[in-house]
């Protein structure tokens, strides 16, 4: 087993965390137990994070104790482990704007109690302007205007010198580009907006026309 960022174990070439609620395995996960201690196996063809880690994103900026802004939490299968990965001193705010997702994402939230769930749209950043500032804010909302949504929240909600952790979907914002043409045209705006990239990587295999970005403002 290999610690190869803060939180986030490989144990035999697979993705873990550390199960702070032995025995849960909220995804029905693959639960392993080691050294007397249990982790939950997480799949990098479910989770955008576990897949950039896969393909050997260089930073990983999330860690015990972080805050995060979670734009696109859907059922909260990532965030399960972000959880895991920030231990109790850390909080993750949930937004997710469907409801049938966020009723899914409740029973999650009420056993991890470091995940505040909030429906909300991320277009209106008024609907959730009581939430503290960040360390790092994760999108994964697959809409054409996701990198502007993922700017002004960022504006809005991140310390100075925080992370956004961006997941693309080319093709949600452009099918008649490449996808190749899709990132390079939605790095050029963060750094126009004034964020350092600081690494990307496509996620093929995992994620088929997917990039995940990491980027400080
Ligand atoms: C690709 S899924 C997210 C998967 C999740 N991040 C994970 O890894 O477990 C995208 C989610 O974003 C939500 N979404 C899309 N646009 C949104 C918006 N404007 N505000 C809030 N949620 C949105 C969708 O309802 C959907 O659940």
């Amino acid at each position: 087993m290999e610690e190869i960022f803060p939180e986030v174990f490989l144990i035999k070439n697979k993705l873990a965390t550390k199960n702070p609620i032995p025995g849960y395995k909220p995804f029905d996960e693959e639960l392993i137990k080691l050294n007397k201690k249990e982790f939950r196996l997480w799949n990098p063809t479910r989770s955008k994070a576990a897949a950039a880690i896969k393909k050997g994103i260089k930073e990983f900026p999330i860690k015990r104790g972080s805050k995060i802004l979670y734009l696109g939490a859907a059922h909260g299968f990532t965030c399960s482990f972000l959880s895991n990965v920030i231990g109790k001193e850390g909080i993750i705010y949930a937004i997710e704007f469907s409801e049938r997702c966020f009723k899914e994402l409740i029973p999650l939230c009420s056993k991890y109690k470091n995940i505040i769930p909030i429906i909300a749209d991320a277009r209106k950043i008024e609907e959730y302007f009581w939430i503290e500032k960040v360390d790092i804010v994760y999108c994964d909302i697959a809409q054409p205007d996701e990198t502007e949504i993922a700017i002004r929240n960022c504006k809005e909600f991140l310390k100075p010198n925080g992370y956004l952790m961006l997941a693309i979907k080319s093709r949600s914002i452009d099918v008649t580009k490449s996808p190749r043409e899709v990132y390079k045209n939605e790095i050029k705006k963060l750094k126009e907006s004034g964020f350092k990239i600081i690494d990307w990587k496509t996620l093929d295999p995992y994620e088929r026309a997917h990039a995940f970005i990491i980027a400080r403002f």
